[in-house]
């Protein structure tokens, strides 16, 4: 697999390593041969980050582990540092504030508050129920791309697949939804390019805040209307909260899902032996899941986990990280690590047992790992059924990786059906 060792990184020294831009689309394209540098070089290193600031980056399988659940390690980043304490990176513009009452923004109490409340709509069971919405709508948008035979795997079928899903959960009217795919790009965007992205993120904001005004006064049978029933019960919500957890799970909940089914779907064309032996398999749901769990690992849609605050000074791996430091778990290290897999370069569905950290772990663990593992399994397999012969339109050109060092996405994916 020509993608996963990129020759460059093994001429450059640990000093060159760290001055590297992983939020680049330059980066995003060839990031496992980095991570293996680091790996085995410099296992707990500080490297740029956004804006001139530095993240201190975790890369073993172990370490990744534990650091995603220290609880030295803040989500809130004014609980973690000493006032006074120049904050490093990040500096959120002021009108984004209430979005730092999400649950990626939170620790302890707070945070399991929270989580609570929306816990109830994400269990595997509730999951399970949207099967047959979630098999139509794939059989649906397989059908129009049948007709044109090409599609772009991610604008016409990895992104409205969860995008609608995660909609029709919440409450937001099927005829807004193709304008909230810009929407929680910007989001997404945010930590790293501010200025760009805050005129999308502020209209996002604005249609939740008439949604939610709309659910107080016309509740329905949707997520929307549940917290704001919460909201005037005693839980003590607040409008900020309910809208942080919105934008929450519309960004999670779909940009991530996407990444999976697109550079998921490569993998299998740059496999085809593999693509082969899901297709046969598809029908038997062990076969697909044990599947999925492998794309998960393989391709690690959450490249690093979101960020963490020292609160403390923290040792790792017998390196100090000050307190008050910005601190990485690298996922798509640890799910590399030769030390946990069995020759990790390689794409093995059938690999089991298969502890990888996709999802991530301990208190934060993704809430939507039900809804997304339901929506690969079903997506994946019925596009290599229902395109027997599926391929890159330009099996040639370089794949179009997104920038960002969190999430790693496909740009677009053109194929033939
Ligand atoms: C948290 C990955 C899909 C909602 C997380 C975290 C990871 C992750 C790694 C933990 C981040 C951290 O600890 O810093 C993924 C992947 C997905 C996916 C790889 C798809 C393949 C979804 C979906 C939803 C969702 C479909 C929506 C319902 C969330 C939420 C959190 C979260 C709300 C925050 C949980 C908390 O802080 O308590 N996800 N996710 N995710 N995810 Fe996902």
């Amino acid at each position: 697999t020509p993608r996963v060792q990129a020759p460059v990184w093994d001429s450059l020294s640990v000093g060159e390593l760290a001055s590297v831009d992983i939020t680049s689309r330059d980066f995003a394209a060839e990031p496992f041969g980095f991570w293996a540098r680091l790996r085995d070089d410099a296992p707990v290193q500080p490297v740029r980050w956004a804006r001139g600031s530095t993240a201190w980056v975790i890369t073993r399988h172990p370490d990744v582990e534990a650091a995603l659940r220290d609880p030295r390690l803040r989500k809130n980043r004014q609980d973690a540092l000493r006032p006074g304490v120049a904050a490093a990176g990040r500096g959120v513009p002021k009108v984004l504030a209430p979005l730092e009452r999400g649950l990626l923004s939170l620790d302890g109490p707070d945070h399991d508050r929270l989580r609570r409340l929306v816990r109830q709509a994400f269990t595997p069971h509730r999951i399970e129920l949207m099967r047959e919405q979630a098999e139509q709508l794939t059989e649906s948008l397989l059908d129009t791309a049948q007709r044109r035979g090409v599609m772009d795997l991610i604008g016409d079928f990895a992104a409205p697949l969860p995008l609608i899903l995660i909609a029709r959960i919440i409450g937001v009217p099927e005829e807004h939804v193709p304008r909230f795919r810009a929407w929680t790009r910007a989001l997404l965007a945010v930590g790293e390019r501010p200025l760009r992205s805050i005129g999308s993120v502020l209209w996002f904001m604005h249609y939740l805040r008439r949604l939610i005004v709309a659910r107080s006064r016309d509740p329905r049978d949707d997520l929307v209307s549940g917290l704001v029933a919460a909201r005037d019960g005693d839980d003590g919500l607040t409008t900020d909260e309910i809208l942080a957890m919105l934008v929450l799970l519309l960004t999670a909940g779909h940009e991530t899902t996407v990444n999976l089914m697109g550079a998921g779907t490569l993998a299998l064309l740059e496999h085809p032996d593999q693509a082969d032996l899901l297709r046969s398999g598809s029908d038997d749901p062990e076969v697909v899941r044990t599947a999925v769990e492998e794309l998960l690992r393989f391709t690690s849609p959450v490249q690093t986990a979101t960020e963490r605050w020292s609160a403390t000074d923290v040792e790792v791996a017998g390196v100090t990280i000050p307190r008050g430091s910005l601190v990485l778990a690298a996922i798509a290290s640890a799910n590399r690590d030769p030390a946990a897999f069995t020759d990790p370069d390689r794409l093995d569905l059938t690999r089991s047992p298969n502890p990888h950290l996709a999802f991530g772990k301990g208190a934060h663990y993704c809430l939507g790992a039900p809804l997304a593992r339901l929506e690969a399994q079903i997506a994946v397999p019925a596009l290599l059924r229902r395109a027997p012969a599926l391929r890159r339109v330009d099996p040639t050109a370089p794949p179009a990786w997104r920038g960002g060092a969190i999430v790693r996405g496909l740009e677009s994916l053109p194929v033939l059906l």
